[in-house]
């Protein structure tokens, strides 16, 4: 049973497309505010097919991606969105990580480290 329904999630992931809904919709309703934040921010210049297949599932690269994505000029995101988008992503990265048979509790999705870079200032 667990097995096949991972083989239906991947099954999902696998074939792409811009029908990323029902694996985000899989995601608890809390979380469905911070995935309205992201899809708004994230999306303004690439599609979100893009951090959504970049394979990332882990905390600390997300911190240093969002921190850069921030920096783009006209990015439009905020230090309060980056919160709730990095909490949206914490939840995705765990998601993919179960999809992998990866364990999820693993450090990479605790650890607070602060991307080296950016520490606020302009
Ligand atoms: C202001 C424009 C802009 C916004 C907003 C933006 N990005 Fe990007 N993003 C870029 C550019 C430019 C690239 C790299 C260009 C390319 O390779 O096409 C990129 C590439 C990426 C990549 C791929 C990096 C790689 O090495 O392949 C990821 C992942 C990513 N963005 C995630 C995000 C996330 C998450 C957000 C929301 C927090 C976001 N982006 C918002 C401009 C933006």
């Amino acid at each position: 049973m667990r097995a096949l329904a991972l083989l239906v999630a991947t099954a999902l992931l696998g074939c792409g497309g811009p029908s990323m809904d029902p694996e985000v919709a899989s995601a608890s309703a809390a979380s469905r505010a911070d995935y309205d934040v992201f899809a708004l921010r994230c999306s303004k210049c690439h599609s979100l097919a893009r951090p959504l297949n970049s394979g990332i599932d882990d905390d600390g690269y997300w911190r240093t991606y969002v921190a850069k994505m921030r920096r783009q000029p006209g990015s439009g995101i905020s230090a309060q969105d980056s919160v709730a988008i990095l909490r949206f992503l914490h939840q995705y990265s765990i998601e993919q990580r179960r999809r992998k048979g990866k364990p999820v509790d693993s450090p990479a999705l605790t650890a607070p480290s602060p991307a080296p870079s950016e520490t606020g200032g302009s």
